[in-house]
């Protein structure tokens, strides 16, 4: 195991036994419910999102605090919310999520759709809650802008109506970057801004985590085509068989690799420009298209 590896795995335990913690600390009033949150939550994602946000936050300051660790679970609770409902049939239709049945399929549809809406809003409850007051409205206002009609939630729709007939880079950039690269924006930003960073950087960070996000999604786009079910946790192969608009389809699996390297380049020029960098944090940035699931 290299050193990324242990320390994404050290991170990752961490984190777990934090979201843990937290689930148990809230419940709600039907136990179904707190049930399929929990099954889609603790499935054991790569956790990316919050530990972008943990270690950008390391980069600038020491100690970490409620509200950062706090800004880590809302980020992976909008994360996982957002793949609940991706998965729907009326969506992405799909059966298989961190390697076990998708939400709607261990549970019904409805469940499904309520667990994203709990967590959506638990997201949020979470950043209210032992903040301090402006910086809670800080990371409300990042995070809730990036998921929204500008953000996630808007490039979802897109990506659902753009289909690979006409393969369009510049339209899939657009798509990648809002339905995936926003949330990995509003990390790095979250992170950053609850370890002390001077607003003025805001917009340059959450462009360096746009543009990561972007070079993500290629990557996810190229492990669909080119890695098998069991290794991903998720169906192989379905951007081909449902007709989606994809890096691979665009630029080519070779094309598409370089290019979200050159991304991964150009955001860390950006984080450089303001100071916002560490070794950890690099490694988790090249991590980001080098994985192999
Ligand atoms: C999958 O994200 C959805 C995309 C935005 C491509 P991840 O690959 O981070 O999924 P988990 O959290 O590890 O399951
Ligand atoms: C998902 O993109 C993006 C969001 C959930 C916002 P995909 O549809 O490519 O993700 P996977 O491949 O199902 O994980
Ligand atoms: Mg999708
Ligand atoms: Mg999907
Ligand atoms: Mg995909």
């Amino acid at each position: 195991m290299n050193g990324l590896d242990a320390r994404l795995r050290s991170e990752g335990a961490a984190f777990n036994q934090a979201l843990n913690d937290y689930l148990t600390a809230n419940s709600g009033v039907a136990p179904r419910l707190d049930e399929a949150m929990r099954y889609s939550l603790m499935a054991g994602g790569k956790r990316l999102r919050p530990i972008l946000c943990l270690w950008a936050h390391d980069a600038l300051a020491g100690e970490r605090t409620v509200a950062v660790w706090h800004a880590a679970l809302s980020l992976e609770m909008v994360h996982t919310y957002s793949l609940i409902h991706d998965d729907l049939p009326a969506m992405d239709d799909d059966d298989l999520r961190r390697g076990q049945p998708s939400c709607h399929r261990r549970f019904d549809e409805a469940t499904a759709i309520l667990a994203g809406d709990a967590l959506h809003s638990e997201a949020f409850a979470a950043l209210s809650h032992q903040v301090p007051a402006e910086l809670a409205v800080q990371l409300i206002s990042v995070l809730a802008r990036a998921i929204g009609n500008q953000g996630m939630a808007g490039g979802q729709q897109l990506d659902l109506s753009a289909t690979a007939g006409d393969p369009q880079p510049e339209e899939l950039t657009v798509i990648h970057e809002r339905k995936t690269g926003c949330l990995m924006g509003a990390a790095l930003v979250m992170g950053a801004l609850c370890g002390g960073l001077d607003p003025a950087h805001i917009d340059t960070v959450e462009q360096a985590g746009r543009g990561l996000g972007l070079a993500f999604q290629i990557a996810d786009d190229v492990l669909d085509a080119t890695v098998d079910s069991q290794q991903l946790g998720k169906s192989a192969g379905k951007d081909r068989a449902q007709g989606k608009l994809t890096a691979v389809g665009a630029l080519g699996v070779d094309r598409a690799r370089t290019t979200a390297e050159e991304e991964v380049e150009t955001s860390l020029q950006l984080l450089r420009s303001c100071a916002l960098v560490s070794d950890q944090l690099e490694a988790l940035a090249h991590f980001l298209v080098g994985r192999d699931r």
